[in-house]
């Protein structure tokens, strides 16, 4: 049975990293164990440098663990190739990190229109109507290198959403944003999780969001020190 058959859409076990830095082995995840139900929604907090980034970039399937493993919708992604692992992203997977590029040779709307397009569906519309609820309807003809940071992590947001993956993972979504676009962005990814059961990974110093989310995991030195589900 594989654990997507009992809900389970993430989970990670004896997770650990390490690095080599100056002769000396840094210990960055150490032996992170959970697993979150399908449709369930996380928040992932703890202080600069406790791993938060890197417990994501594993979770995802982005880099590969010192130790441990991670099994995404049922499957293990330690035993997969770097092509399946790449397919299973473009079917499931939605991103939303600062080093996640836009393509820089189309505008704002032709990298939201992507993921539809990818799927024959109608596509200008419904890019530009997501342009518009990130904040963005006035940018649509920009190319990424016209946008301020903030602006290209909400594009991305935008071509996250009309992916409609199965579970979202995002590293600081509200980070780089002012507290009325960050709420509209926290409205869209809330209203995936409820209309189409998204599942939510979002790492974020954001306590408004984090309260938002049913599940939080406190990082601390590379170890989880909470573990909180609200009812
Ligand atoms: N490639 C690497 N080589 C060595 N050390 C690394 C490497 N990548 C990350 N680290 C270290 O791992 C630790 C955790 O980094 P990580 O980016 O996961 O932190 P974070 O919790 O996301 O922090 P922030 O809130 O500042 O984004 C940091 O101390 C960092 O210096
Ligand atoms: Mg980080």
């Amino acid at each position: 049975m594989t654990s997507s058959a009992n809900g389970t859409m993430l989970s990670c076990e004896g997770l650990t990293q390490t690095y080599l830095s100056g002769g000396r082995r840094l210990t960055v995840l150490n032996n992170i164990t959970f697993s979150l139900e399908r449709g369930g929604f996380l928040a992932i907090v703890g202080p600069s440098g406790s791993g938060k980034t890197t417990l994501l970039g594993l979770l995802a399937g982005l880099d590969r663990p010192s130790a441990g493993r991670v099994v995404l919708d049922g499957h293990d992604l330690g035993s997969m190739t770097e092509d399946e692992r790449a397919e299973l992203r473009s079917q499931k997977v939605g991103f939303v990190f600062q080093s996640f590029h836009l393509i820089p040779t189309l505008t704002a709307r032709e990298n939201v229109q992507v993921p539809l397009e990818l799927r024959g569906e109608p596509a200008e519309e419904r890019a530009q109507e997501l342009l518009a609820r990130v904040g963005l309807g006035d940018r649509s003809h920009h190319y990424p290198s016209q946008l301020s940071g903030g602006e290209q992590q909400r594009v991305a947001l935008a071509r996250a959403f009309s992916a409609r993956p199965q579970i979202l993972f995002a590293d600081e979504p509200t980070g780089n944003l002012d507290a009325k676009t960050g709420g509209s962005i926290v409205d869209l990814m809330t209203g995936l999780n409820r209309e189409i059961g998204t599942t939510l990974v979002l790492v974020t110093h954001d306590r408004d969001l984090a309260a938002k989310a049913r599940r939080m995991i406190r990082l601390a030195d590379g170890n989880v020190v909470e573990d909180i589900t609200h009812s």
